[in-house]
């Protein structure tokens, strides 16, 4: 499973990076509102530190527009992946770019139709938004499992399945054991994947019984 971490604060990138577990990374409108920067040098900021897939979303909603910005982020860097918002316009947008050989990323899917749409788009990654169904009461993980499995029938797929809005660390236990291709998050939530008591507690026996002996590896 690739981990992706959900965010636009190079800080949060350059700490998280260091650990070995990013393959990724995603951001949105939001979240290049939150980071205060202009998304042109941040995009390019972050594909700098992850040299895998770094999503940056298009603000249009009409395909001309859509497709003069997508070619303007991919020309950023070549891990850069476009977001384009799964409608007719962003579908359309997909085409064209990844005809081009553009890794496009269809975000804002809450479907499985909509998922087939995106694979025979040409889409490099679909994003279902898991958190945000689960928050009216329908199951993102089910959706998440059905897109796979709809995926799994057709080989000439190559859309990833890539699970956004994640909530917390169960989210993506779920999301693996149902087979999602990609996990994005946000960076708390990577650093909760790491938690657990039984090992603080474990780990604090050990060194106070290797205090014990004296001895020194090295
Ligand atoms: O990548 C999509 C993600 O940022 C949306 O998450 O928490 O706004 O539903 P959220």
């Amino acid at each position: 499973m690739k981990f992706f971490i959900d965010t636009a604060e190079v800080s949060e990138i350059r700490d998280l990076a260091a650990t070995g577990m990013v393959d990724g990374v995603t951001t949105n409108p939001s979240l290049i509102a939150r980071s205060g920067r202009r998304i042109l040098d941040v995009i390019a900021e972050i594909c700098d530190i992850v040299p895998g897939p770094v999503s940056a979303e298009v603000a249009a909603t009409d395909f001309d527009a859509m497709l003069t910005e997508g070619r303007k982020l991919a020309g950023l860097r070549s891990n850069v992946a476009v977001k384009v918002p799964l409608t007719p316009a962003g579908l359309r947008t997909c085409k064209a770019l990844s005809d081009d050989g553009v890794k496009v990323n269809v975000t804002l899917c809450f479907s499985t139709n909509q998922a087939i749409l995106a694979a025979k788009a040409g889409a490099a990654f679909v994003s279902p938004f898991v958190g945000r169904l689960d928050d009216i009461g329908q199951d993102g993980i089910d959706l998440i499992a059905d897109i796979v499995n709809v995926y799994r029938e057709y080989p000439l797929f190559r859309t990833e399945v890539l699970a956004a809005s994640i909530r917390h660390p169960m989210h993506i236990t779920e999301a693996a054991r149902v087979g999602a291709h990609v996990a994005t998050m946000p960076p708390a939530v990577l650093r909760q994947m790491y938690q657990h008591p039984l090992t603080d507690k474990g780990l604090a026996a050990f060194l106070a019984d290797w205090a014990k002996t004296g001895q020194s590896i090295v």
